[in-house]
């Protein structure tokens, strides 16, 4: 006997695992790599030169290192950022993911990273967001938006 009442159950567990499938997904989607920080002058800027309307509001922006920078192209592309580690214990702020606009390529910038090649160089302010301010290289999480 095919009693409907029966079959709810089977689509709850079918759309509870379809749900926990996209949530999968969804986490798996952001890449591993570094960050450093790097403090003003900000400008000029590769992508913008002097053009400080570029930069968003909330100082949320950063440097592309080589692998992102995609020859400019990366220019005014956003990302969710994320801290995972650091080699200190206790230097994430956890839980916290910002959105930053890539605004400069971190082998241009006019002020220096505090720690060369990582994936993204990010303002101090956004630095400070996620992680202690006196580290100068953390571990991340990203994901372009
Ligand atoms: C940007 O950085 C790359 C390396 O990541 C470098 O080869 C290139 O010359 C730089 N371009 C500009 C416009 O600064
Ligand atoms: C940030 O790191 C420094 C150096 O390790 C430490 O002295 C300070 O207490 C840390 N600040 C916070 C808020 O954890």
């Amino acid at each position: 006997m095919c009693n409907p009442h029966l079959s709810l159950p089977i689509q709850w567990k079918l759309l509870l695992l379809f749900f926990s499938l996209t949530q999968l997904l969804h986490f798996s989607h952001g890449d591993v790599g570094t960050a450093s920080q790097y403090d003003p002058p900000y400008l000029p800027t590769a992508c913008y030169g002097d053009d400080s309307s570029q930069f968003p509001d909330n100082n949320l922006f950063g440097a592309a290192g080589e692998g992102i920078w995609d020859n400019g192209a990366s220019c005014g592309r956003q990302y969710l950022v994320s801290c995972l580690s650091a080699s200190e214990k206790g230097t994430c702020v956890d839980g916290v993911t910002i959105q930053i606009k890539i605004v400069e390529n971190a082998s241009s910038a006019v002020s220096q990273a505090s720690s060369s090649g990582t994936t993204i160089v990010l303002s101090a302010t956004a630095f400070a967001s996620i992680a202690n301010s006196t580290a100068s290289k953390i571990n991340i999480e990203f994901q372009q938006v």
